[in-house]
């Protein structure tokens, strides 16, 4: 069951989540009488100000930062993990090597390479496991002099699989090296906090924490190097031209403030019903297996391969019954290419045969247990296929 629509079971909560009623209540008032441009000089304006600034501690408590003025707004998780990048290697010019990984989010990999292709720098990729790990000695290894940023995220959008950021974070500190983490799928589900990691640049995105799409955050350390992306007016201590989005910052400091008073009974909460899906798919259905099992996951993502049953039929077959899932990225999901991420952890591997499923608070018992009907039918259907 979902919001009213009561038809359809949304397992995608990776993808973007559903508008929260506290968000949209809050958004409401500044998109009809609630209106003016922050920067003027009068009050009717400037009133907008303050709220702006107050969206700016709810984002800046959700990620344990004492100094909001470290948060920058800015169009969500993709245009926040480019400006990390740009700000570090435009602001150190003589370092023209970046490492990154494999399994990254496409705003952070096409920006990557971009820059390889167009502008010479060289990009290390690091490999993964097949649990989707990857090694911090390799890490070791290409931090070399020349190295302008390390860009590694938190948490896995496709598998949820959790990279050992705060060894990361360290590891970049004591060779001198900025890290930026693209943490648009850990925040809100994990405790994030900037004063005990070490970290220079972090992303997070609103559509992400129940806020419509289109706004996020980039925390940068006041210490970290920093040349603006958008170039333009004097807006978000000209690190961000633009007239700032206000209902939309607005509604992201609300989400904040929401998930931050969610964040203690999340875990709990959506692991039990994930860990329920995995045992019945494993238990129930033949020739399917948990990506990234063994490491430390997120609690909501469960990414699974189904051997002989193409991705594409299966939540073609899915979306017939209602049920919302996906392959991979949603950003990539008009691409004919399989998951990269799933080809990372695993080179020859099943990588068109996965499909993630991405829980939220709202999924229940009976979500799963529909969902497992249907999954056991669809591969019914496709028994003669399975070996
Ligand atoms: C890990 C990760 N990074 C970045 C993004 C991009 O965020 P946005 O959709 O706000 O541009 C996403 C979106 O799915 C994501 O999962």
């Amino acid at each position: 069951m979902f919001n009213g629509i009561s038809l359809v079971i949304y397992l995608d909560h990776n993808a973007t989540t559903p508008v929260l009623q506290e968000v949209r209540e809050a958004m409401l008032p500044y998109l009809s009488d609630e209106w003016g441009n922050p920067s003027s000089s009068y009050r009717f304006g400037s009133r907008m100000k303050s709220r702006v600034e107050e969206a700016r501690e709810q984002v800046a408590g959700l990620i344990g930062c004492k100094m909001p003025r470290e948060i920058v707004f800015t169009s969500g998780g993709t245009e926040s993990n480019n400006t990390a990048i740009h700000a570090a290697i435009m602001a150190q010019p003589d370092k023209r090597h970046i490492i990154t990984s494999q399994v990254e989010h496409s705003s952070v990999l096409t920006y990557c390479g971009y820059l390889e292709r167009h502008h010479g720098y060289r990009v290390t990729y690091l490999p993964v496991n097949q649990e989707g790990l990857l090694s911090l000695v390799d890490l070791e290894s290409a931090l070399g002099d020349d190295v302008a940023l390390v860009s590694l995220m938190w948490a896995n959008n496709e598998t949820g699989v959790l990279f050992p950021v705060a060894a990361i974070a360290e590891l970049c500190r004591g060779r001198g090296v900025p890290f930026h983490c693209d943490a648009v799928q850990a925040v809100g589900k994990l405790p994030v906090n900037v004063r005990e990691l070490p970290v220079d640049y972090l992303t997070l995105s609103g559509h992400k924490l129940g806020v419509p799409q289109g706004v996020g955050a980039v925390y940068v350390h006041k210490k970290a190097p920093f040349v603006p992306y958008l170039h333009g007016g004097h807006q978000e201590r000209a690190r961000r031209g633009g007239t700032e989005n206000v209902p939309y910052i607005i509604g992201l400091g609300k989400g904040a403030e929401l998930a931050r008073k969610k964040l203690p009974s999340y875990d709990r909460t959506v692991r039990v019903i994930r860990d329920e899906l995995e045992t019945r798919v494993l238990n129930s259905i033949p020739n399917t297996e948990i990506n990234g099992h063994a490491a430390p996951r997120l609690a909501n993502t469960s990414n699974i391969t189904f051997h002989g049953i193409e991705s594409e039929a299966l939540l073609l077959l899915l979306d017939q019954a209602d049920i919302c899932a996906s392959s991979g990225s949603a950003c990539l999901a008009d691409s004919p290419d399989p998951s990269h991420v799933i080809a990372a952890m695993n080179p020859g591997s099943a990588a068109r045969q996965c499909v993630r499923f991405s829980l939220g608070l709202q999924t229940g018992a009976q979500d799963i247990a529909k969902t497992l009907e249907s999954l056991k039918q669809i591969a019914d259907t496709f028994g003669g296929q399975l070996s």
